[in-house]
């Protein structure tokens, strides 16, 4: 369910209280972002007191078992507005995890090892050039996991990765199977796009994989009701789909979420149908008691 509306009355107006398990969102950074419709530049204490109102809304809409993943980006001069965005929300939840989104990164073989089986250094993902001598290029972006007391517990293994050296498989006693905790950094590029204004017509958005990986380390079985409050071209949206996942999504621009319907259409043509009817039949909305 896609609503154009401002998410500040949408959320309580849309979804019980306490009815929502996972929250995944980027809001506008107020970096003066050339979006369609909203003007992303306002004083910073206003703003922070904004995104105030925004985590007040979103904690009343959690449940008490469930995961807020909240994507914020600095810039080169700017470097502090991720961690004042967390520090405006630090006193509504608790920061149970901070997960470092990788968008390019450079791998010398020779630091690599032996087992990584590269065959050169390699350099991969998206490379966005800063004409600077003072900065270095924009290669990360922060995904604050909060939740109400901190406690919520984790699939970490539905989003893990197979061992390089096989041999810890047997070596580490709780290792059972050929998976390890992936960590906190996330290595995720952006789909290479020909013409922006046609393939991608959005200023800042996160690739789908990256909230279908939020979704997956929540528990996708345990998800009844996933929410992004500031949709864009619908990527969460996307996840939710190939997921089978209870959807709302929020976006004051008619020209994203035109967009992200289409988006949404083609993902769920795409899906085979036993899944979402399998994943409808494990969540029956009764089982909220
Ligand atoms: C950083 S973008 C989100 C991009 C999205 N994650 C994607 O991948 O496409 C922020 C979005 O918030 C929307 N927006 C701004 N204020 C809003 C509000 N009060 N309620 C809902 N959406 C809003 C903007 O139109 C913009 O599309």
């Amino acid at each position: 369910m896609l609503w154009q509306e401002d998410c500040l009355p949408g959320l309580p107006r849309r979804l019980p209280a306490g009815s929502v398990d996972v929250v995944v969102t980027s809001p506008p950074y107020n970096r003066g972002m050339a979006y369609h419709r909203y003007a992303d530049r306002r004083p910073r204490a206003e703003y922070l007191a904004w995104i105030g109102r925004v985590a007040d809304a979103v904690r009343t809409a959690l449940a008490p078992d469930g995961s807020f993943f909240l994507n914020v980006g600095g810039s080169p001069t700017d470097p502090w507005l991720p961690l004042d965005v967390a520090q405006e929300v630090r006193s509504r939840f608790v920061l149970q995890n901070v997960i470092h989104w990788v968008k390019s990164i450079a791998i010398e073989r020779s630091l690599a090892g032996a087992t990584s089986h590269l065959t050169g250094d390699i350099a991969v993902g998206h490379y966005k050039p800063v004409p600077s001598s003072r900065f270095l290029h924009g290669a990360q972006e922060y995904i604050f996991h909060f939740s109400h007391r901190g406690d919520v517990r984790l699939d970490r293994l539905a989003v893990g990765v197979p061992y390089q050296d096989k041999s810890n498989v047997a070596r580490w006693g709780g290792a059972r199977r050929d998976l390890r905790c992936r960590g906190n950094t996330w290595f995720l590029p952006y789909a290479t796009i020909r013409r922006r204004a046609t393939d991608r017509p959005h200023p800042a958005t996160f690739p789908p994989e990256l909230p279908e990986r939020c979704f997956r380390l929540h528990g996708v079985d345990r998800i009844r009701q996933a929410v992004d409050p500031f949709l864009g071209l619908g990527a969460s949206a996307i996840a939710a789909a190939r997921l089978g996942l209870p959807f709302v999504g929020f976006d004051v621009d008619e020209q994203y979420l035109a967009v992200a319907r289409r988006r949404v259409e083609t993902e769920l043509a795409r899906v085979p149908i036993g899944p979402r009817q399998l994943r409808r039949k494990t969540h029956p909305p009764d089982r909220r008691q």
